[in-house]
């Protein structure tokens, strides 16, 4: 019995060294200490002994256990160690390495010139101001001395709501609202949404975007518009920029006109971009209607004041020589990432 202890030990601890994880090891440690290994065994037939040999074999048994218990303790803490090392070893991560880069977004190019127009009239102390697109058809039209009887307000034109509320065709609505405030002077500038039934092709959309200008004080005189528009268009188009002011008509303007851009592309001599005429239209203007400085509760006598308003798309589109106005509303990237 001695002798198979001796081999007994001798096999238990080649299985444990031999054991390479954990679940090896517990299966090691059911085999060989568990109620049906082979110690076990030795130890249940104790009983036929004599009283020395029992205390002998006995022994020799038990050291033998807490041996083999000791040594599954030891393997199974180098066994962990080696693990967790591997895992440390594959889960580096090199802090040093250059990062991953990701993309930037940029401003829709819309967004990007108005944000250079509000620039440019903040900066000559203009307020930008907003207003609604939903629109009373008496702040549309009537009070900006647009009649009944114009072609602006048939229903080919304007998206109507009820008999008296339309989608705003204009921002010119808010002159109004800002003259109806009462508060004087008026130096504003308000950018937004307008709306058209108009179909959709390379230079229409039912949805465009316009700003409207106002300026109404004591003494404000034509020679303030031009000035200012002039201002205005060498920041945004350059210093060597060249406007011209021609004779037009808006019913809520008197005199009212339009800014050309000399064309940047042929400086005048006329080409396919500005339609062989060498200027460019860029917006209306005008000295705002005595009429409707009364509509609004101020004195024409008093006080004058003068308007401007431009189509942002058209702006834009002339800034980067832009030929089709869908493109600013597909959500094209090749398209929009152009512009930074
Ligand atoms: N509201 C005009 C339009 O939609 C544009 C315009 C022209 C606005 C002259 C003005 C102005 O304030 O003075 O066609």
């Amino acid at each position: 019995m001695k002798g198979k202890l001796q081999e007994l030990r001798n096999r238990a601890l080649e299985i444990i060294n031999n054991a390479v994880d954990l679940s090896a090891l517990e299966q090691a440690r059911v085999d060989l200490l568990g109620k049906k290994s082979e110690l076990s065994g030795v130890m249940k037939q104790m009983g036929k002994l004599t009283a020395d040999e029992r205390r002998e074999l006995g022994q020799m048994a038990n050291e033998l256990r807490s041996e083999l218990e000791q040594q599954l303790e030891s393997k199974k803490a180098a066994v962990a160690a080696a693990a967790l090392e591997l895992k440390l070893k594959s889960e580096r991560i090199d802090v040093t390495a250059p990062g991953k880069k990701l993309p930037m977004g940029n401003q829709h190019p819309l967004h990007l010139v108005l944000d250079e127009i509000k620039e440019i009239f903040v900066g000559m102390g203009y307020e930008i101001v907003d207003g609604p697109e939903v629109e009373y058809d008496l702040y549309n039209f009537e009070m900006l001395n647009i009649p009944r009887d114009h072609p602006a307000r048939d229903t080919q034109d304007t998206f109507y709501v009820t008999d008296n509320i339309l989608l705003r065709t204009q921002t010119s609505p808010m002159q109004v609202r800002t003259m109806l405030k009462g508060k004087l002077p008026i130096r504003v500038i308000v950018p937004g949404r307008v709306y058209r039934s108009d179909e959709v092709d390379a230079t229409h959309s039912p949805v465009f975007h316009q700003i409207e200008g106002l300026v109404v004080d004591k003494g404000v005189t034509l020679g303030d518009l031009k000035a200012t528009l002039e201002v205005f268009a060498k920041r945004l188009y350059g210093d060597d920029a060249v406007v011209r002011f021609h004779p037009s008509h808006f019913p809520f303007t008197e005199p009212s006109a339009e800014m050309d851009i000399m064309c940047f592309h042929c400086h005048g001599e006329g080409c396919p971009l500005c339609k062989g005429e060498g200027w460019i239209e860029i917006l209306g203007c005008g000295m705002v209607h005595p009429k409707v400085l009364e509509n609004c509760g101020i004195d024409p006598e008093v006080y004058s004041g003068w308007a401007l308003g431009m189509g942002l798309e058209r702006v834009v589109m002339r800034k980067y020589q832009i030929d089709d106005l869908r493109l600013f509303y597909e959500n094209d990237l090749r398209f929009l990432t152009q512009f930074n």
